[in-house]
């Protein structure tokens, strides 16, 4: 049986404060984990595993794991169990993709079937990007989309791929925090939106609750906020997280979104290197400085990662105004990170573990405060996580207003 909304996010607000103490600190600030006295033999046992248990475990963290002998994983486990929403997979006309990256246009394919449109509803695309979402819509439901985007060339790129499809698509270059937008929404409206970041999606639900549109939802990088704290949205969020103590950083919201499985080969192996480089960069400061504490180093744009390590400690020192001596064996630090990666790799198994209920508990926050405003809401996920590890969906709507999925056309 499915476990009710309120009841879940009680027992993840328990959790995620009971274990924050676990899964806050990052591994790669401190040579010990803080929680290493607390919980002893778990660093010994992360330490030990192999790199193919250490994968395994990334990928799946609350299933079957020895990490059971010290954390609530089974209970975890329960909590983020979401059902998918359903809606229908029968896949859209193949022609209809044109101009879409193919993973986008997979997770296009499965959120579309999954928008359920009350009779009479006009459908917003929400942080349109080019509308490639907006488009699918019209074409689905055979009827006009408003697609709101900030950026006056996507709009431009969207409206005259729109018009060169001939899909009745209107593209509107629109800020969706700036006061005006909500005339775009009413009781008549249904709002898409797929993976809207932090403050724009929270701006929907904030508008949906006091227009009664109805919502369908793919959150996203719940930490691009202004606020630097996170304030729960919902008044049950804000009374659990009161009584528990859990307070939320903007950082600690970044560990909800940090699974990046999407990311190309190419792309991940470039950030492995540069993050063992800024290991090994670590080891060699704290001598350097005779002091065993963490020198926070800027990030690099990707691409932009020196040749060498030896070039990326001389670029690093220079951020940070240390002097390099003369003579320094770039091969035993560069050798001295990627050792501390793999133990790194393995400490950050703890942080693996409540990422999902951390988002979960973002999301439900979310839906409740859309349930406190009347609304009936249902969370679930809508593709498959390797498609994209943001694949929840929230799906709301006022119970006056009777949806429907439709059909695919023939
Ligand atoms: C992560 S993208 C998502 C785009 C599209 N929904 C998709 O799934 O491909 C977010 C989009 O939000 C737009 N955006 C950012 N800030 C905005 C704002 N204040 N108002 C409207 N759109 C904004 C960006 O330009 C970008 O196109």
């Amino acid at each position: 049986m499915s476990i009710p909304h309120a009841d879940r996010l009680t027992r993840l607000t328990v959790l995620l404060a009971e274990w924050q103490a676990v899964w806050r600190p990052l591994p790669f600030q401190s040579r010990r984990p803080p929680w290493a006295g607390h919980l002893p033999g778990l660093e010994q046992a992360l330490l030990a595993l192999s790199d193919e248990a250490c994968e395994r475990l990334q990928a799946a963290p609350c299933g079957t794991s020895p990490l059971a002998a010290w954390l609530p994983v089974a209970e975890l486990g329960e909590l983020v169990d979401l059902p998918d929403l359903a809606g229908g997979d029968a896949g859209l006309p193949a022609s209809w993709s044109q101009h879409v990256g193919g993973r986008k246009w997979q997770q296009i394919e499965a959120f579309v079937p999954r928008v359920a449109l009350a009779p009479g509803q006009s459908l917003v695309e929400w942080c349109a990007g080019k509308g490639h979402l907006a488009r699918t819509l019209a074409r689905w439901h055979g009827t006009e989309v408003t697609a709101l985007e900030w950026q006056p060339a996507l709009c431009d790129e969207g409206q005259a791929l729109a018009d060169r499809q001939g899909v009745a698509v209107h593209l509107e270059a629109r800020d969706v925090l700036a006061p005006d937008v909500a005339r775009w929404l009413t009781p008549d409206t249904h709002v898409a939106a797929l993976h809207a970041c932090g403050d724009l999606h929270v701006r929907l639900l904030e508008l949906a609750a006091a227009s009664g549109c109805g919502v369908t939802l793919a959150p996203c990088c719940y930490q691009r906020t202004a606020a630097e704290h996170y304030r729960p949205l919902s008044r049950l969020g804000r009374d659990l997280a009161g009584r528990q103590g859990l307070e939320l950083s903007r950082d600690d919201l970044a560990l909800a979104v940090r699974e990046t499985v999407t990311a190309p080969r190419h792309v991940r192996r470039s950030r492995e290197r540069a993050g063992a480089w800024r290991l090994g960069f670590d080891l060699l400061q704290r001598e350097l400085r005779g002091r065993d504490d963490y020198l926070p180093v800027p990030s690099l744009a990707y691409g932009r990662l020196p040749e060498t390590f030896a070039g990326f400690c001389r670029w690093a020192a220079e951020r940070k105004g240390l002097t390099l001596p003369a003579s320094v064996d770039w091969g035993a630090y560069e050798r001295g990170g990627r050792r501390r990666q793999a133990e790194v790799r393995r400490l950050e198994l703890v942080r693996h573990l409540f990422r999902r209920p951390l988002e979960v508990w973002l999301a439900l926050d979310r839906l409740q405060l859309l349930e406190e405003a009347g609304f009936t809401v249902a969370l679930g996920t809508f593709c498959e996580r390797e498609l994209t590890p943001r694949n929840l969906l929230l799906r709301a709507s006022l119970p006056a207003r009777a949806c429907g999925t439709r059909t695919p056309p023939s």
